[in-house]
């Protein structure tokens, strides 16, 4: 009997930049205080990349490096490189065919995937069917953004929340039924509305003016975010057990989008787990946009067990959302 091929990861790689900045470094900053931004939203500090010169990519590269060692590969086996991300390098190329040419995976064709928080969960998706076809033997998804090149320092509503950070996963061929098992992904492009940039794209390309509005910044609208964000995030998870029967007793690890640590908490009381088996880390980093997801799963790395039901659940810009089932299989 032909056994089905399914997607397993394995191997994490992550990076985070050096550079920490604090709820204190950002109360010199803004009219903020630690006591509100711990409160509101669960963050006390994030990683921010400094220096000249340095994008997107030269966070990707080291992320993926890291995970090649760990698979004892060389960059030159990678079929493919997808990497989510909001904050490309450049409008164009990729960012993915950048950090290729700078790792040296000369065999790998790659591109970016624009959607937001949830861009590492749609990426997965894409990067699982291609090893479902039987056509890809390697394929690696990095979630990456240096959200710093896009966050007002000077607007406290949106400053406190973003960081920098890149992760990534090795997506392989799986005959006994591991790796990536379902997924639900949704978008509803009336939520641009509430969470956007406002210029640099074709509907409004770089000016004078753009810049000195600072309209090349992350906009958002905190509240109306905040709640289709409990709610979708919440939803999607719970539709997703329920479509392949399970409950909360039948997962070991929830791994959310960190985003707001009160839509984490909502999440997993819809989904009847507790707080133990959420991998949580936004303290550390905040925010980092499509980065959040695989830079937990690098982290609670040596905690996972081969069978290990594991749901990935994100919200974000779009608005996009979704929810992932991983059998955990190395
Ligand atoms: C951004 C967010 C933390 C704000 O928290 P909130 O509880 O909704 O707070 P509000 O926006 O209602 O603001 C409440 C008050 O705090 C103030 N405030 C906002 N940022 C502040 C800060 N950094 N420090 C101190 N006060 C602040 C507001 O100005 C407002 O003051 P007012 O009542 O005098 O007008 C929250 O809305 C959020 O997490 N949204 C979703 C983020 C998200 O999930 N994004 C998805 C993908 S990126």
């Amino acid at each position: 009997m032909i056994k089905k091929t399914t997607a397993a990861i394995t191997a994490v790689g992550g990076f985070v930049p050096e550079d920490r900045l604090t709820n204190f470094d950002l109360e010199k900053m803004v009219d903020t205080n630690d006591e509100w931004i711990r409160t509101r939203t669960g963050i006390s500090e994030r990683r921010i990349l400094k220096g000249e010169g340095l994008a997107t990519s030269d966070m990707v590269v080291p992320a993926v490096k890291l995970l090649c060692e760990k698979r004892g590969i060389s960059p030159e086996e990678i079929d493919c490189l997808i990497v989510a991300t909001v904050t490309p390098d450049m409008v164009f190329p990729a960012t993915a065919n950048i950090a290729c040419d700078k790792m040296g995976a000369k065999n790998a064709f790659g591109f970016d995937v624009s959607a937001a928080c949830s861009g590492f969960l749609y990426s997965l998706t894409l990067g699982a069917s291609m090893i479902e076809s039987g056509r890809y033997k390697k394929v690696v998804v990095c979630g990456a953004d240096k959200m710093s090149a896009i966050t007002d320092y000077t607007d406290r509503n949106t400053c406190v929340l973003f960081g920098d950070a890149a992760a990534a996963v090795l997506l392989e061929p799986n005959h006994d039924g591991y790796g990536i098992q379902d997924s639900l992904l949704k978008s509803d492009g009336s939520g641009v509305a509430y969470l956007h940039m406002k210029a640099g794209g074709s509907l409004k390309p770089a000016s004078v003016e753009t810049v000195t509005s600072k309209q090349h910044f992350a906009f958002q609208d905190g509240q109306p975010v905040f709640k289709a964000a409990v709610k979708g995030m919440a939803d999607v998870s719970a539709e997703l057990l329920e479509k392949n029967n399970l409950t909360g007793d039948d997962i070991a690890w929830l791994v959310p989008h960190q985003a707001n640590l009160r839509i984490i908490d909502a999440t997993a009381n819809r989904m009847g787990l507790s707080k133990e088996k959420v991998m949580i880390n936004i303290q550390k980093y905040g925010n980092t946009t499509a980065a959040t997801i695989p830079l937990c799963l690098w982290e609670w790395e040596s905690q996972l067990k081969k069978g290990d039901n594991i749901v990935l659940a994100a919200f974000g810009g779009g608005f996009t959302w979704g929810a992932t089932l991983v059998k955990w299989g190395s």
